[in-house]
């Protein structure tokens, strides 16, 4: 099987010495790479900037910006059997990234941002992509909802949704507890490793691909 993974943050140009970027480590999807590519699939790993090791036998894609991510996801996609969105993507860049530092003038100053554009949500509509898909959902409230709502909207075969509210998992951190939510389902994986849950995630959509195989033939 060939497995498409996005991870790590984006860092979004302010000036030529300046971006805005945020705390994802990619350490999840860095452990889905390995335990993917240790179990003998082709991994196409496309990253946003982090401090991890890329994983031995993955085909390495690396990345700055969500507009570079958007890119690499779009020309690497149709190679992909299933694909999973660990980046955490800027939903927003510096509207305008002058050539020059800026320099500074006032008390204040307004930063214009501007949408960047959704890859995951541009994954089935845009680039026709039929496979597994699974997303990624950071919530501090309503976490359930909130990502099966994402789920529909954006067409995944399920989110995998973390309470980002709690400072004793997720972000910086190596623990995290999240749960899988399905269209008709939701299944708590409990507290563990990224590692381990990196495997399980990676275990669950690899079931749900060949699960396709079966039903459809292919
Ligand atoms: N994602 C993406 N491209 C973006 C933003 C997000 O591919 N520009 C992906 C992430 O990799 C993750 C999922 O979408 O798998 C969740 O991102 P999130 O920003 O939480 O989703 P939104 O629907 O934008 O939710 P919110 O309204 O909470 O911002």
């Amino acid at each position: 099987m060939t497995i498409l993974i996005t991870a790590g943050p984006t860092r979004e140009a302010i000036d030529p010495v300046r971006y805005l970027t945020n705390r994802s480590s990619g350490k999840m999807g860095y452990a889905m790479a390995e335990a993917a590519a240790g179990m003998g699939h082709r991994v196409i790993l496309i990253s946003g900037p982090t401090q991890l090791d890329v994983p031995d036998g993955v085909d390495f894609v690396p990345t700055e910006s969500a507009a570079d991510m958007y890119r690499a996801v779009e020309s690497w996609i149709s190679k992909a059997d299933v694909a999973i969105f660990a980046a955490a993507v800027a939903d927003y860049r510096p509207a305008h990234v002058p050539e020059h530092k800026i320099k500074k003038t006032g008390d204040t100053m307004i930063l214009e941002l501007i949408r960047n554009p959704d890859i995951l949500g541009s994954t089935r509509s845009i680039f026709k992509f039929n496979g597994v898909l699974v997303g990624f959902a950071a919530e501090t409230q309503n976490v359930e909802d909130n990502a099966r709502d994402k789920l529909e909207r954006k067409g995944c075969d399920f989110v995998v949704a973390n309470d980002v509210s709690r400072n004793d998992i997720g972000f910086d951190t190596n623990d995290n507890e999240v749960m899988l939510v399905y269209a008709d389902k939701t299944e708590p994986l409990g507290k563990h490793s990224k590692h381990h849950i990196g495997h399980l995630i990676l275990d669950k959509t690899i079931a749900l691909a060949s699960s396709n195989i079966a039903v459809t033939g292919q």
